[in-house]
């Protein structure tokens, strides 16, 4: 079985040493675990090993043979397939399961003029069938979820023999459900030969699933842990650099008179009949699945597509948000889920980010002060965590989750009254998510009012006031949530508990 070492590994970008000397060893039937805070290197060092940069310092050998890998051909030639987070780039959306996943087959240059179509499908079908998938091949992968769509990048990877499987954070845009899916996948391909690399910021399926854990810290390696003489504390600890007390804030807001009041809400994206209330200084979670309708409901909210029934009151007066900018004007400010599409500029700087939704602050009759801006973004920056050399730095060019956090650091600036956060902590470091708990603690003590949407119950229960669950587009239950706990939570969400509701 084949053994992948890298040696003294280094990596610098303009203003940033994103690798300094790593190492890092995988080999065998191994499911190894690549931790770290956001930017501390993990992303960087698995695109070397699959060619992504032409240049870096260091040696990277396999089975004591030293290899240069400076393109994703090197990469593939080795063995080495990485599936990145944002699946689609490595897909081809308008051809079909089976082309994309014999895609080598068909652009080989060995091809014959003529390509048997019958043969594709029948492999294509052969390899999801022993992966225990159930995707039709003829179907366009345009037309797939995000989690098929892993599958089928999964299954070109066997195709192609890979022996080293890099997944760089497969499991933030998942469901429970397609989560569970994915890790019997990867014990299967663990089993049969493939070592797996596994990024992911949640650490309790880290422990879950692996065997080994590498920690990076700043760029520098820290250490390789085996899963059974450790523990999530312990691995926090090594990745921070410092141990990590009281994630949520315990000095919630006063809660005083009521601001938002939605009554039969019914609209796009499935949402109907929804009610709900929120008060001054008050956090109320928005918990339930993927597929719940939470991200339907906040753009809604915002917003965002078409209210056909029901209405939204703003300090006891009805208010209609025609668009989200006329949503901001009105007093509400929604950090959204698809950040990287929607809350972001990604070619635009930090700064420029930070100071578009409050621009009118920083001009004057057509004068901008660019000495303010730059100030309050410097504070910003600060504020949220986000780690860059300076304020230019172009938002491509920063780690995931330090992108996730400018998303979350330009609304922070705006002085909105209702904030909804849309799963403001996904791809977000544990010492970072503390700080985002603590930036809310502190908005709700302003005496501004919050909806925060998660499908991580833990946040509900350490975060919020009272909760509603969603479930089919639509209010299942409301709860006080220091009356309630995740079983609860994750009974309501699935549709249970219809009798309960019907006798209280
Ligand atoms: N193309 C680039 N240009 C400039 N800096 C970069 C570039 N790519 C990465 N960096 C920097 O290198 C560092 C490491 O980034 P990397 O993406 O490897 O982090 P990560 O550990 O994957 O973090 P996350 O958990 O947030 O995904 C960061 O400081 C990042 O801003
Ligand atoms: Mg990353």
């Amino acid at each position: 079985m084949s053994r992948l070492e890298m040696k003294g590994i280094t990596k610098s970008f303009p203003g940033v040493k994103a690798l300094d000397q790593v190492d890092f060893t995988v080999g065998g039937q191994e499911i190894h675990a690549l931790i770290g805070a956001n930017g501390a290197g993990k992303s960087t060092l698995m695109k070397i090993l699959a060619g992504a940069y032409q240049g870096y310092e260091g040696n990277i050998s396999i089975d004591n043979e030293v290899k240069v890998i400076e393109s994703p051909i090197d990469a593939k030639a080795h063995g080495i397939v990485i599936v990145y987070q944002e699946v689609d780039t490595a897909l081809v959306p308008h051809l079909t399961v089976a082309e994309n996943i014999m895609m080598d087959e068909i652009i080989s240059p060995n091809q014959k003029t003529i390509i048997n179509w019958k043969k594709i499908k029948k492999q294509a079908r052969k390899e999801l069938e022993a992966l225990g998938l159930d995707i039709d091949v003829n179907k366009l992968v345009s037309e797939l979820t995000l989690s098929q769509k892993q599958m089928v990048l999964i299954g070109r990877a066997v195709y192609q023999k890979a022996k080293f499987l890099i997944l760089d954070e497969p499991t933030a845009p998942l469901s429970l459900e397609e989560t569970e899916k994915l890790f019997k996948i990867v014990a299967k391909l663990k089993q049969d030969g493939m070592s797996i690399i596994f990024i992911s910021h949640r650490l309790d399926e880290v422990f879950q699933i692996s065997e080994k854990i590498t920690v990076l810290r700043d760029g520098q390696y820290v250490g390789t842990y085996n899963i059974e003489d450790t523990s999530i504390d312990n691995i926090v600890e090594k990745m921070l650099g410092r141990k990590l007390e009281n994630t949520y804030p315990k000095h919630v807001g006063e809660i005083g008179k009521e601001v938002l009041k939605i009554q039969g809400l019914t609209g796009t994206g499935g949402i109907h009949h929804v009610d709900l209330s929120l008060h001054e200084g008050e956090i109320i979670g928005l918990a339930g699945l993927v597929g719940g309708g939470k991200t339907e409901l906040c753009k809604l909210i915002f917003g965002e597509g078409n209210i056909t029934q029901g209405k939204i009151e703003l300090n006891s007066k009805e208010v209609i948000n025609k668009n989200p900018a006329n949503a901001v004007k009105n007093g509400f400010a929604l950090v959204p889920e698809e950040r990287r599409k929607e809350g972001i500029l990604v070619h635009e700087s930090i700064e420029t980010n930070l100071t578009l939704p409050t621009l009118d602050k920083y001009c004057k009759y057509s004068f901008m002060n660019r000495i303010k801006m730059k100030k309050v973004s410097k504070e910003n920056i600060e504020k949220v965590g986000i780690k860059t050399p300076t304020e230019k730095q172009i938002v491509a060019n920063l780690s995931g989750g330090n992108q996730q956090k400018v998303a979350i650091g330009k609304w922070l600036l705006s002085d909105a009254q209702v904030y909804i956060f849309d799963e403001p902590t996904k791809g977000v470091d544990v010492g970072s998510k503390a700080e985002i708990y603590r930036l809310i603690g502190e908005l709700v003590k302003a005496g501004k009012c919050v909806i925060y949407a998660t499908c991580e119950f833990s946040e509900i229960l350490g975060l919020t006031d009272r909760t509603y669950v969603m479930y089919n587009g639509t209010i299942a239950k409301e709860l006080i949530t220091k009356e309630t706990d995740e079983e609860e939570l994750l009974l309501y969400s699935t549709g249970g508990g219809q009798n309960v509701k019907k006798q209280a």
